[in-house]
C-alpha cells in the first residue's frame, strides 16, 4: 500500500459489442484490511458503475465471487490487496469459463461438466414440493464445494480441454462413492474413468491449492484413480 492509503487496480473489460476486452486503471482507498472486493465495490459506487462483478454472501461461502487476482484464483470476498505486491494488482475474471462481461463468467459451462445421470443431493435434502429457479431444473448441493469454479480456473488441463470432466465434478464423483446416495458405483466409476475423466488429471494440484474450502481435489481424484485401477485389476482374468 502506498503511504496515501490508495492502491492501483487494473481491471478486465469486456461488454459484448466491445470488439474486445481491455484493461481499465483505478486508484482506490486501501487499508491493511481492504479485501479486492471492498475495492472493486468502491470502484461501481465511486468510480465506473459499470463495472460488473458477481457476489453475494461476502464471508467465502456462496462461491460466486471467484477472480484472478495477479493470476492467483481467489475469493473477492476474502482476498486481502495487502497480501498482493502487484502494482497495479490486476483482476482478471477466472479462467477455462467464457467470459460474459467484465469479471462475471458463465458458470453454466463449470456444471456441465459434471455427471447428469449422478445424484449429488441427499433425499432429506429435497424438500417436497420445492420448486427450483427459472432455468434450473433441480436442487443441487456438493458435498464440501462452494461450487465457485477456482479449481477448474486453476486447472492446467482444462486449459487445454473443454471436454476434462475437471477438478470439482471429479471430486463430486469421489464423494458419491464414499456416500452413493443411490447412486449406481459402477455408473460412476465408469463416467469417471472416460478418457476425459480422472486419468487426464496431471497431478500438478493446482486444485487443491486454490480451493477455498479445502475440499481437496486432486486428493479425491487421486482416489478414484486408485478405486478404477482395483476395478480394472479385479477384472484381469
Ligand atoms: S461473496 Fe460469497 S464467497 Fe465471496
Amino acid at each position: 500500500m502506498s503511504e496515501t492509503g490508495t492502491r492501483r487496480l487494473r481491471v478486465h473489460r469486456f461488454k459484448r459489442g466491445d470488439g474486445g476486452a481491455h484493461f481499465d486503471e483505478f486508484v482506490v482507498p486501501a487499508g491493511p484490511r481492504t479485501t479486492v472486493l471492498d475495492a472493486l465495490r468502491w470502484i461501481q459506487l465511486h468510480a465506473d458503475p459499470s463495472l460488473a462483478l458477481r457476489h453475494s454472501c461476502m464471508h467465502a461461502s456462496c462461491g460466486t465471487c471467484g477472480v484472478q487476482v495477479d493470476g492467483q484464483e481467489e475469493l473477492a470476498c476474502v482476498a486481502r490487496l495487502g497480501d498482493h505486491r502487484g502494482d497495479p494488482v490486476t483482476v482478471e475474471p477466472l479462467a477455462n469459463v467464457p467470459v460474459l462481461t467484465d469479471l462475471v463468467v458463465d458458470m453454466a459451462d463449470f456444471f456441465r461438466r459434471f455427471g447428469d445421470r449422478h445424484p449429488v443431493l441427499r433425499a432429506s435434502e429435497a424438500v417436497a414440493g420445492a420448486q427450483p429457479p427459472d432455468g434450473l431444473d433441480r436442487f443441487v448441493r456438493l458435498e464440501d464445494c462452494i461450487e465457485c469454479g477456482l479449481c477448474l480456473s486453476a486447472c492446467p488441463v482444462a486449459a487445454t480441454s473443454a471436454r476434462y470432466a475437471g477438478p470439482a465434478a471429479l471430486s463430486a464423483a469421489q464423494r458419491l462413492l464414499e456416500e452413493p446416495r443411490g447412486a449406481d458405483r459402477d455408473d460412476v466409476l465408469a463416467w469417471a474413468g472416460r478418457p476425459e475423466g480422472a486419468w487426464r488429471c496431471h497431478v500438478g494440484m493446482e486444485c487443491t491449492r486454490a480451493c477455498p474450502a479445502d475440499a481437496l481435489p486432486a486428493e479425491r481424484i487421486m482416489a478414484l484413480r486408485r478405486e478404477l485401477g482395483g476395478r480394472e485389476a479385479g477384472a484381469r482374468p
